[in-house]
């Protein structure tokens, strides 16, 4: 029976019990609002570890833009029932007060990898992100945790955090959930509307088109490829689009400049931001 936790005291105290006996602690922080993407991660959680454990919290600290913390959908009954299907033990869903009894004025460094893309448009937020994301950890202490690959830096600052808090967790990258027509699942999805909806999925198909003949253009002329394409169309306007060594995510400009390649793009599609991201090599 899945069980319902406030409190960091009272998720302590069951976790120490699991932890006697001797059970590997898994663990799938998010923001509620569940879909497919997480509970794969979920599934993937109970699948490794004997206790699955599951964070709903909307983390105000993360996010620069008021509105959109305001309109971030929050759906906990709904997501509860998710998490009880695919075998969740622990639901963790705290108030703000409980995560924030105090102002956290931790100011972390990550270097370049915090600094780039997300970093440069979202001033503060892998701030908020290593704020909560480290409460959580401290909170739950799993040997696992698990992360989509959506948020293709975000896993990259969560190990940078992890190496330099010298926590003993295992960080685990899972792939990108996508509907059928290709979008990557995102609780903001359902923020567009059906027009957006229809016209989203070009994000996506426009990645992968890039990836076909990447190999034969140069780094700028695929940039120039997908900027443009996705530009085109009235409902989309690109953020950034960047083609990054995927362990430093610095900008690479010859494909021979890494042996590991990640295209990371932002897009407003009408009011609503989403993003994506694809694997050159
Ligand atoms: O990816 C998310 O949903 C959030 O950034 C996280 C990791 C749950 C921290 O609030």
């Amino acid at each position: 029976m899945m069980k319902i936790i406030n409190s960091i005291k009272e998720l302590k105290a069951c976790l120490a019990k699991n932890r006697l006996d001797k059970q590997q602690i898994g663990f799938v922080p998010t923001m509620g609002a569940l879909h497919q993407g997480h509970i794969s991660l979920v599934d993937r959680c109970v699948k490794e570890n004997d206790i699955c454990v599951v964070s709903v919290f909307v983390n105000p600290t993360q996010f620069n833009d008021k509105k959109d913390l305001d309109t971030y959908p929050r759906t906990l009954e709904a997501d509860c029932a998710l998490l009880e299907a695919a075998g969740c033990d622990y639901v963790f869903a705290p108030d703000a007060a409980e995560m924030y009894p105090e102002p956290d004025t931790r100011e972390f460094d990550f270097g370049t990898i915090s600094s780039v893309m997300e970093g440069a448009h979202r001033p503060g937020h892998f701030n908020g992100v290593a704020q909560i994301v480290s409460k959580l950890f401290d909170a739950t202490e799993p040997d696992r945790a698990y992360f989509g690959e959506k948020d293709f830096q975000q896993v990259a600052v969560i190990r940078a955090m992890t190496e330099q808090l010298q926590m003993p967790v295992q960080i685990v990258a899972c792939p990108i959930m996508r509907e059928a027509d290709g979008l990557a699942m995102s609780s903001r999805n359902v923020r567009l509307t059906a027009n957006q909806r229809q016209k989203a999925p070009l994000i996506a198909h426009t990645l992968k088109e890039s990836s076909k003949f990447a190999a034969e253009k140069s780094v700028k002329e695929v940039i120039d490829y997908v900027t443009g394409t996705l530009n085109a169309d009235d409902t989309m306007r690109v953020e950034y689009f960047e083609i990054v060594d995927g362990n430093t995510l610095q900008r690479i400009s010859d494909w021979a400049d890494a042996d590991y390649v990640v295209g990371c793009i932002t897009v407003y599609c009408g009011e609503v931001r989403l993003i994506d991201n694809i694997t050159y090599k």
